[in-house]
C-alpha cells in the first residue's frame, strides 16, 4: 500500500504505529530520525576511512546482518494466501464448533509448502505437500495441519526426526536437495514397512500435483468432534478442491522444476490475481466414537491407514476461497505458525501417538525459529478473538499488559474471571478409560499391518497411474548407491504386488524376490448401510 501519508501533526496515532512500518515523506532512522542521505557511510574525507561513528551505517548493516531467520525445519518451502471459509451449517449434529455454522464466514491463511528441500528448492519435485489451514474463528484460531496425502510414513512421532533425518539432503554431499531419490530415504522407508503406505503415494501421480489449487487435503490423524448436547463423533477432515485432483507427469515436473522452479507458487498467485480464485470443499467422515476407536477393522488411531470412502463418505460441510494473495512474504507466509493444539469448543485430539507428538512440537520449533515465546503477538498469528491471556514478557513482546495481578483468582484486578461458557472450552470431556496397563514402549497390535492398504492402493490405480508408479520406483530406487537398499525396495514392493514388483526389478535388472508377508486384500466390502453413524445432512 506504500508510505501513509503523514498526518496534519506530523505524528502517527498510536494505531498507525502499530499497523505500519513507513509513514511519512522522508527516510529515516529506525528511531524516526530524519536522513538526508543513505547512499554513502560517513568518512574522514572522500577516499576514508569510515567513521565508526556512523550510526546510521551500523544500524542498517547491523539489521541487514540479522535479516534472516532460521527457515522451518519441515516444510521450508511454502506459499500461501489469504480467504473466506463459509460454513454449511449442516455439521451441527456432530460438532458445536461455531464456525461451521451456516452461513458463518470466517478468514483463512492457508500455507501450501512441500516437505523436504530447503526454502530455495524448486516447486515440482516429487515430495508430499503441506496444505496448513488457519480458521480466525469468533471462538479463537483453529489450525487444520494437514498434507496432501491422507497417510503418514510412521505411527509414533518418536520416529519424526528420525524419518526426517533419513529424508533431508545426506549429512556428508547435502544433496540431493528436496527429493526422495536417495539411499538414506529409500534405507529407512525399506527398514520400516509402515512407511510402505506413505511411500507409494508418494511414487504416485499424488506426488507430483500440477497445482496446489488442484490438491486434496487430509488432517490424516482422527479428530473429536463433540456437539452442543456432549456427544461425541471420531473425524477424519478432508479438503476436495473444486478443480478436481491433478497431476503433472514426471517429464512435465522435470521441465517445469528447470525452467521455473516458481511453477506453484507462481501459479496460485498469477490465478488470485486473476481473480480465478481456487476452492476447497472442507469434508469430513464420520465414525462412532466407541472405547476400541477403530471402525470396519481399521485401527483410527494409525496414522498409517486411510477409511475408504466407500465406507465412510466425506460429507461436504463448508467452502474455502482463496481471494487475496499476501503483500509480504516474510511477514505473512514466513513468520505464520500453525499447531494442531490451536483448538476451538467443538472438535479436540485423539490419542493418535503421531499428533501427541506433534501437540509438543510446534509451539517448541517455532520458539526457536520465531525468537521467543510472543510470535502470537505478530500480524498473521493474531487471533481475530479477543485475547485475554495471563502470559507475560518474554522476548519480543510488543503488548503493554495493564493491571498488576496477572494470576487468578486476585483482588486486586477483578479476579481475572473466566468468561460465560469457558466450561465449554475446547477439551472435550469422553470418559479416559484407561486400561490396568504398564508402562510400555510398543506399538498396539492393531498397527501391525503394513502392507494391505498399501496394496489396495495399488488395485485402485489405472494401467497409466500403475506405468507411471513403477517408472518411479525404477528411476528412485535406480539412483541409490546401495545394491541392499535396492535389494529390501524391491521386497517392501513383492509384499505390496508381485506384478509391481517384477516391474520395476526388471527396469533395475534384479531378480524379483517372493513377498515375505501373505497378501492380504484390505478392502472389506459391507453394505453403505454400515457406514459411520447417522447425523443430519441437508
Ligand atoms: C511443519 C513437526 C507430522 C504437516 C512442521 C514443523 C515441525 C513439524 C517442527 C515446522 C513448523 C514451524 O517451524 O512452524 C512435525 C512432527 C510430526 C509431524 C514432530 C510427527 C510427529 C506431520 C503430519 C502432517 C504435518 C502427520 C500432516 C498431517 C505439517 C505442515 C507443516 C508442518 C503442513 C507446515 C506448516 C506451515 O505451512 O507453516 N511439522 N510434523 N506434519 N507440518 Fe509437521
Amino acid at each position: 500500500t506504500g508510505p501513509k501519508p503523514v498526518s496534519p501533526t506530523g505524528t502517527p496515532s498510536r494505531d498507525d504505529r502499530a499497523a505500519s512500518a513507513q509513514q511519512g515523506e522522508w527516510l529515516t532512522t529506525a528511531q524516526g530520525d530524519r536522513l538526508y542521505d543513505t547512499d554513502h557511510s560517513l568518512k574522514a574525507g572522500p577516499r576514508g576511512p569510515v567513521l565508526l561513528q556512523d550510526h546510521h551505517l551500523r544500524e542498517k548493516i547491523t539489521h541487514f546482518d540479522h535479516e534472516r531467520i532460521p527457515e522451518r525445519v519441515v516444510h521450508a518451502r511454502g506459499a500461501a494466501a489469504h480467504g473466506v471459509f463459509r460454513g454449511y451449517g449442516n455439521a451441527a449434529g456432530v460438532t458445536k464448533a461455531a464456525f461451521l455454522g451456516e452461513g458463518m464466514e470466517t478468514e483463512v491463511f492457508v500455507r501450501f509448502s512441500t516437505v523436504l528441500g530447503s526454502r530455495g528448492s524448486a516447486d515440482t519435485v516429487r515430495d508430499t505437500r503441506g496444505f496448513a489451514t488457519k480458521f480466525y474463528t469468533t471462538e479463537g484460531t483453529f489450525d487444520l495441519v494437514g498434507n496432501n496425502i491422507p497417510v503418514f510414513f510412521i505411527q509414533d512421532a518418536i520416529k519424526f526426526p528420525d524419518i526426517i533425518h533419513a529424508g533431508k539432503p545426506h549429512p556428508d554431499r547435502e544433496i540431493p536437495q528436496a527429493q526422495s531419490a536417495h539411499d538414506t530415504f529409500w534405507d529407512f522407508v525399506t527398514l520400516h514397512s509402515e512407511a510402505t503406505h506413505h511411500t507409494l503415494w508418494n511414487m504416485s501421480d499424488r506426488g507430483i500435483p500440477r497445482s496446489y489449487r488442484m490438491m486434496e487435503g487430509f488432517g490424516v490423524h482422527t479428530f473429536r468432534l463433540e456437539n452442543a448436547a456432549g456427544e461425541t463423533t471420531l473425524v477424519k477432515f478432508h479438503w476436495k478442491p473444486r478443480l478436481g485432483v491433478h497431476s503433472l507427469v514426471w517429464e512435465e515436473a522435470q521441465i517445469a522444476g528447470g525452467v521455473d522452479p516458481d511453477f506453484h507458487r507462481r501459479d496460485l498467485a498469477d490465478a488470485i490475481e486473476a481473480g480465478a480464485y481456487p476452492e476447497w470443499e472442507l469434508g469430513i467422515q464420520t465414525f462412532p466414537d466407541t472405547p476400541e476407536q477403530t471402525f470396519e477393522g481399521i485401527d483410527l488411531l494409525d496414522p498409517t491407514k486411510i477409511v475408504p470412502e466407500e465406507l465412510a463418505p466425506v460429507q461436504p460441510v463448508g467452502l474455502l476461497t482463496l481471494n487475496r494473495n499476501p503483500s509480504n512474504y516474510f511477514a505473512e507466509t514466513e513468520q505464520v505458525a500453525f499447531h494442531v493444539g490451536h483448538l476451538v469448543p467443538g472438535i479436540d485430539v485423539t490419542d493418535d501417538p503421531l499428533l501427541q507428538g506433534r501437540l509438543f512440537s510446534y509451539l517448541d520449533t517455532q520458539i526457536s525459529r520465531l525468537g521467543g515465546p510472543n510470535f502470537a503477538q505478530l500480524p498473521i498469528n493474531r487471533p481475530h478473538a479477543p485475547v485475554n491471556d495471563m502470559l507475560r514478557d518474554g522476548m519480543h513482546q510488543t503488548a503493554v499488559h495493564r493491571g498488576v495481578a496477572p494470576y487468578r483468582p486476585n483482588s486486586l484486578d477483578g479476579g481475572c474471571p473466566f468468561t460465560a461458557g469457558a466450561e465449554t472450552g475446547a477439551d472435550i470431556d469422553v470418559p479416559v478409560a484407561l486400561p490396568a496397563s504398564r508402562k510400555v514402549r510398543e506399538a498396539p497390535a492393531t498397527f501391525d499391518d503394513h502392507f494391505s492398504q498399501a496394496r489396495m492402493f495399488w488395485l485402485s490405480m489405472s494401467a497409466p497411474e500403475r506405468e507411471h508408479i513403477v517408472n518411479a520406483y525404477s528411476f528412485e530406487l535406480g539412483k541409490c548407491y546401495e545394491q541392499a537398499v535396492k535389494e529390501r525396495g524391491l521386497q517392501s514392493l513383492a509384499n505390496i504386488d508381485p506384478d509391481l514388483c517384477s516391474q520395476v526389478a526388471a527396469a533395475l535388472g534384479l531378480p524379483a524376490p517372493a513377498p515375505t508377508e501373505p497378501l492380504r486384500d484390505a478392502l472389506p466390502s459391507p453394505a453403505l448401510s454400515q457406514v459411520g453413524r447417522a447425523w443430519p445432512l441437508d
